[in-house]
């Protein structure tokens, strides 16, 4: 039947707290070490899939526009997964948009491989487990699969395809957190995720980070299940600033943080040591997650807007509170 083979899902983004660098298997999307996040709520990507026999390839369009190349190979090849999965020959119609501006320099690849699994899954008339959803996500995008599950979510590192799945560790509503977002550069980056990942291992401190990498997950763990931000903030830092310290190490090395990076996270440090309950993650980019309780979000907004550093590149603010899981849409 036509309707069974269409279907629509949503995923929201998500930021690391404990964060994903490097895999001892590229292909399978097995990273070296396991990982813990939040779901965004305000920010998400929405995707139909439609399985059609009538088609000679897959078709692909981003935020209405038709894709080819790059983009469309990469979808492609992770419909080639689920297709191998659910014994699925037709190929598919893909409709993806993002609520958040493309420009923005806000990874996508999490909640854009998450909504694309469910809504394949689904337009192929299958129900799968979450737990399996999350690793058919994972070889879309590793990230991705921390989009499946709601609220605070870890990825195991796992041992082999099925092991390598991600659960809720904490429901939404259990802590009241919310990501400032100050936008650095729209800049597409020159590297992305995907290249980074195989040069972690050329860096001399990628076997440092990961030693101490399950120790800082469990604080993190811990820290959220007692929301305890003065324990949780030191350890999200210290996180982001060893996976900066072995993307600068590599070789070629990865320079993401901006001088603007840098002036913001020392303001939040300091604001910080001043009382306010924040932050700071950054990812592959120069963009700055200010991470505070919702009940200081407002004067971190107000003292993030009176920073002087326009000139530096601070070009917009986005918002998000902690997001749900990836759901089908009606
Ligand atoms: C720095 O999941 O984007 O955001 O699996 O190649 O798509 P691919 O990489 P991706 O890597 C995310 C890297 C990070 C850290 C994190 O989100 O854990």
């Amino acid at each position: 039947m036509a309707t069974d083979r269409q279907a629509t899902a949503r995923a929201h983004s998500n930021i690391a707290f404990i964060k994903y660098w490097g895999n001892v298997d590229d292909d399978l999307r097995l990273p070296a070490n396991p990982s813990i996040s939040m779901n965004l709520d305000a920010l998400y990507t929405e995707t139909t899939v439609t399985w059609d026999d009538s088609l000679s390839a897959d078709m692909l369009r981003l935020n209405d526009q038709p894709e080819s190349g790059g983009a469309l190979e990469r979808v492609s090849r992770h419909l080639d997964i689920v297709r191998q999965r659910l014994n699925i020959s037709a190929s598919a119609r893909v409709a993806s948009r993002n609520n958040f501006p493309m420009g923005a320099g806000i990874a996508s690849s999490a909640s854009a491989f998450a909504a694309l699994t469910l809504a394949a899954v689904t337009a192929g008339g299958a129900t799968l487990s979450e737990r399996e959803l999350t690793t058919l996500a994972r070889r879309g995008s590793g990230s991705a699969s921390r989009s499946i599950p709601a609220g605070f979510v870890q990825w195991e590192a796992g041992i082999d395809h099925e092991t390598s799945y991600a659960h809720s560790v904490a429901a939404p509503e259990h802590w009241d957190l919310t990501d400032i977002v100050a936008i650095v550069s729209a800049d597409h980056k020159a590297v992305g995720s995907t290249h980074g990942h195989t040069s972690a291992g050329t860096s001399d401190l990628q076997a440092g980070r990961l030693r101490g990498a399950s120790a800082r997950l469990e604080a993190v763990r811990q820290a959220i299940a007692s929301r305890d931000f003065r324990a949780f903030a030191e350890t999200v830092e210290h996180d982001s600033n060893l996976m900066h310290a072995v993307m600068m190490t590599s070789r070629p090395p990865l320079f993401y943080w901006h001088p603007a990076s840098l002036t913001l996270m020392g303001a939040v440090r300091q604001w910080r040591a001043e009382g306010l309950d924040v932050c700071y993650t950054l990812d592959a980019g120069p963009n700055v997650h200010c991470i505070c309780t919702t009940a200081h979000a407002p004067e971190v907004r107000r003292r993030l807007e009176a920073l002087d550093i326009a000139a530096e590149g601070m070009i917009d603010i986005l918002q998000a509170g902690v997001g749900g899981g990836a759901q089908v849409l009606d």
